[in-house]
């Protein structure tokens, strides 16, 4: 990634080829424009006036597991929401850490020792204010639950504004789905992680409504990504085995309450029973007119989760069915 930014950039000085082609390396080691490794995790991108923003799990250096807890909880120090900046899918510049955590209230649901896992950022135009969304939780995964932030600028700071439970309901894995209506809706696994909800937000985003589907009952789906093409959104989800890689899966539907229709592993070829090794995250409607799509995963490292790996790979369709095929390198040219 690093020598590619490099001469993607001579390129773009040379004026000899097209700077926006962007080319990736899944799973290798990523670098934003200081060199630095690209901690984003579990994370999402909003596009916003011709800008991709990446958010992600901005996770503390040493990994531990969460004592007295029986199964596989390996866990950092909650280090906030970062975020890098991108015209180009290629060359990411890091913005900060946008929330901060809470470093001197050790009650708070922002304090290192919990849990801030799968920010998503979406834009409310009738409020002016970017909205963040993200799951929080204490050291064991007991509290369930959804933070909500908000900014006045994409790169924040973004003012955490509490915690809840939607209508009572537990709250873990989670995205975040802006549909063209400018509706909003948040998809989250609940009821043990069994059943995956599907809430629509209030006008501002910053509210559950009430109005919303239980989908996928019993089937343990976790990690939702969500996407619409043409009318029909998708949702890609993997399985629930701690940061243990294990099948995808994807569905389709005429709306996003549902009916959702299982529709089978996206991934193909090796190791597509693992997702390759990773846990989907976000799709990044990159081109939709041009049905250019990225499907954006997590290769955690649970035993050093700051080394986690990114694998982002291209989406194709086959009438409304789509496929996802390993590649150690690809570029925005392959669409
Ligand atoms: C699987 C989830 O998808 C991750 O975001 C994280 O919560 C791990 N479980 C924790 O084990």
């Amino acid at each position: 990634m690093k020598n590619l930014f490099i001469a993607t950039t001579l390129c773009a000085f040379l004026g000899a080829c097209n700077s926006q082609v962007a080319t990736f390396q899944p799973g290798e080691i990523w670098y934003d424009t200081n060199q630095q490794m690209i901690n984003a995790h579990g994370g999402g991108v909003m596009i916003h006036n011709g800008t991709y923003y990446w958010y992600g799990e901005y996770k503390g250096d040493s990994t531990y597991h969460a004592p007295g807890v029986e199964w596989d909880c390996y866990r950092t120090e909650a280090g906030g929401v970062s975020c890098y900046s991108s015209k180009d899918l290629q060359s990411w510049t890091f913005e900060g850490v946008v929330l901060k955590p809470e470093l001197n209230d050790s009650t708070s649901d922002i304090h290192p020792s919990m849990v801030i896992e799968r920010p998503k950022v979406i834009y409310n135009e009738k409020t002016g204010k970017y909205v963040m969304w993200m799951h929080i939780d204490n050291y064991n995964y007991s509290k369930a639950a959804t933070g909500v932030a908000i900014a006045d600028s994409p790169t924040g700071p973004f003012q955490y504004l509490h915690s809840l439970r939607p209508f009572g309901e537990e709250s873990r894995d989670m995205g975040l789905f802006k549909d063209d209506d400018g509706r909003a809706y948040h998809i989250y696994s609940s009821r043990g992680n069994s059943t995956l909800f599907i809430h629509l937000l209030s006008d501002d985003y910053l509210e559950h409504t009430g109005q919303y589907s239980t989908n996928f009952a019993g089937k343990y789906r976790e990690a939702p990504a969500v996407f619409k093409r043409g009318n029909k959104y998708y949702i890609i989800s993997s399985g629930c085995s701690g940061w243990d890689p294990n099948e995808a899966e994807y569905a389709i539907a005429d709306s996003m309450l549902g009916t959702w229709t299982v529709m089978g592993n996206p991934c193909i070829g090796e190791n597509s029973n693992k997702t390759f090794g990773g846990q989907s995250t976000f799709v990044i409607p990159v081109n939709p007119a041009k049905d250019q799509y990225i499907a954006m995963f997590d290769k955690w490292n649970k035993l050093d989760l700051i080394n986690s790996r990114y694998i982002w790979l291209p989406i194709r369709f086959h009438a409304d069915s789509i496929s996802i095929e390993w590649k150690d390198q690809w570029s925005t040219n392959d669409f």
